[in-house]
């Protein structure tokens, strides 16, 4: 699959847990931080060891190191949060700066970036795709269904399914092939 569609999936989940620490309080709280924090983490070490390397060529250096010094900046946000959590005083100042810093990211990956790769770099993202897919194995990654069927396009959905082999694409649903996508990936 398309490791950008899988690194977009990734990023709706951060969103969507960064969403429920401001509402969560306490322990739930807690748990949602070492939840994020081990996400992030993961998905940053992947981009950074498999995605960044493989998109140079086609993006060129300044891109890679904006993206890393991104990382960085996310990093000891997310530290702060993580420190502050579950409600030191500044935890909601700390969320705040965290988020702007991810939003702002993620903007560049999904705007500039995984459009650049998506247009030109063809060729290298099929040719990472199974480092790409090994590197999540090792880091205990599974694609979040709900996610992808929420970021990508019904008709990307389908295409991939069809250069998977999945069958009787046709008359599925966009959750149905995001579930399908999924399944084959963790299976390979
Ligand atoms: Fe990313
Ligand atoms: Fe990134």
């Amino acid at each position: 699959m398309d490791p950008t569609l899988i690194l977009e999936a990734d990023h709706r989940v951060v969103e969507r847990l960064i969403e429920q620490i401001s509402e969560a309080e306490g322990a739930a709280r807690t748990k949602l931080v070492e939840q994020l924090a081990t996400t992030l983490d993961a998905h940053m070490e992947l981009e950074e060891r498999v995605f960044y390397p493989a998109m140079e060529p086609v993006t060129g250096p300044d891109s890679v190191d904006e993206g890393e010094t991104e990382h960085v900046i996310t990093r000891s946000a997310l530290a702060d949060v993580v420190e502050l959590c579950p409600d030191g005083p500044g935890f909601e100042a700390a969320l705040d700066t965290m988020q702007a810093a991810i939003d702002h990211h993620v903007k560049d990956e999904e705007d500039e970036i995984f459009v650049q790769m998506r247009s030109k770099g063809r060729g290298q993202l099929e040719e990472m795709t199974e480092p790409f897919m090994a590197k999540r194995a090792e880091l205990g990654m599974v694609i979040d269904v709900e996610a992808l069927a929420e970021t990508a396009s019904k008709d990307d959905l389908k295409a991939e399914a069809d250069a998977a082999g999945i069958e009787a694409t046709a008359s599925m649903t966009k959750s149905e092939l995001a579930g399908a996508l999924a399944d084959v990936a963790g299976a390979g």
